[in-house]
């Protein structure tokens, strides 16, 4: 029996345990339920009463002695693996992919800093607007056509008339009607028109409206104010000139094209060969819009503008699809990039 013991313990001191398997295979063998040690405790009832108290006691430190070499292998074998997977900060790290700003974002952003630099606020609106808010405030005439169905998405009609707003300035009527003038403020929005989807044409796109509205406001005020914009979007070159139009809400109004920054006015395809560009509507308020939002004429004038974010996107980045913008193609899109 004494011999068995001895053999088992230099087996067991012999066995290589150079990782967390081989100490695995060593507690099954020496330690498991059909291990050797169990053999030779089943040993036991063969050895003699008066050498089993001694044969016990040299099974027992067996027992404590293997069990003790399995632990320490395992603890050490473990610790190199938790020793593999510590951070190693020398490693290049992996590479993340930021997004980008969508270029209309960029250009909305860049147009409302600057009305913000010479005390523009911005406001805010719902998109589902009622008939008040996006025609009959506005001075629309009942059979004008901007309202019938080819140009606005109706959402409920009748009495409580909804419908996707068809331009911002709904959100300076709701400013108007809640603020004591003096008004300065910009409304950029996401705006909705019933028209087929082309290059040229969206159903959806974006405005920055404006709203200025105080005692003495003039046509000059307006002209300085939006050549101001335009030197500072496309450079202190550009100039503006305003032709005669008409918008319902404004009288008088005008049209305002700037100086065609792509072939510095000489002509080009962009603008046709005639040097201009249009990039937005204005007008003085009309004294019906003031009066529908309660605010006196004879005391207040003001002027408002309109333009629409896409066209100048192109005109910025020379995009001439409006499809691109919604289409969220990734090529088209990681091509922008801003801190703004
Ligand atoms: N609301 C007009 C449009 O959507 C733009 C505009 C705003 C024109 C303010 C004049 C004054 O086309």
């Amino acid at each position: 029996m004494i011999e068995n013991i001895e053999e088992l313990r230099k087996e067991a001191t012999q066995f290589n345990l150079s990782n967390l398997d081989e100490c695995e295979k060593f507690r099954i063998y020496f330690l498991g339920s059909k291990g050797k040690l169990k053999d030779l405790f089943s040993l036991l009832k063969e050895v003699p009463a008066d050498k089993k108290k001694e044969m016990g006691l040299a099974l027992n430190s067996l027992k404590i002695e293997l069990e003790n070499i399995y632990q320490n292998a395992n603890n050490i074998q473990n610790k190199d693996i938790s020793q593999d997977n510590e951070i190693d900060w020398s490693r290049p790290g992996k590479k993340i992919n930021l997004g980008s700003r969508h270029p209309i974002e960029i250009v909305k952003n860049e147009i409302i800093s600057i009305f913000e630099g010479i005390g523009y606020s911005i406001s805010d609106g719902p998109e589902i607007e009622d008939d008040f808010h996006n025609f009959t405030a506005l001075n629309f005439p009942t059979n004008h056509p901007a309202r019938d169905m080819q140009d606005t998405f109706f959402i409920e009609k009748g009495v409580n008339e909804l419908a996707l707003r068809t331009h911002t300035s709904s959100v300076q009527v709701r400013v108007m009607e809640n603020t004591t003038p003096p008004i300065r403020t910009i409304s950029p929005g996401r705006v909705y028109r019933n028209e087929a989807i082309s290059a040229r044409a969206h159903c959806f796109f974006h405005q920055i409206e404006g709203l200025y509205i105080d005692k003495e406001v003039s046509f000059a005020d307006l002209k300085q104010n939006l050549l101001y914009f335009v030197q500072r979007f496309f450079g202190p070159k550009a100039t503006i000139r305003l032709r005669p139009s008409y918008f319902p809400f404004t009288e008088p109004s005008a049209e305002v094209d700037v100086s065609c920054t792509i072939c510095d006015a000489k002509g080009c395809n962009v603008c046709k060969n005639t040097g201009w560009l249009e990039i937005l509507g204005c007008g003085m308020v009309d004294p019906n819009v003031l009066i529908n939002c309660g605010i006196n004429p004879e005391e207040y004038s003001g002027f408002a503008f309109g333009m629409g974010v896409e066209r100048l996107t192109q005109l910025k980045y020379k995009v001439n699809d409006l499809r691109l913008y919604s289409e969220n193609d990734i090529r088209f899109l990681s091509q922008f990039k801003s801190v703004i």
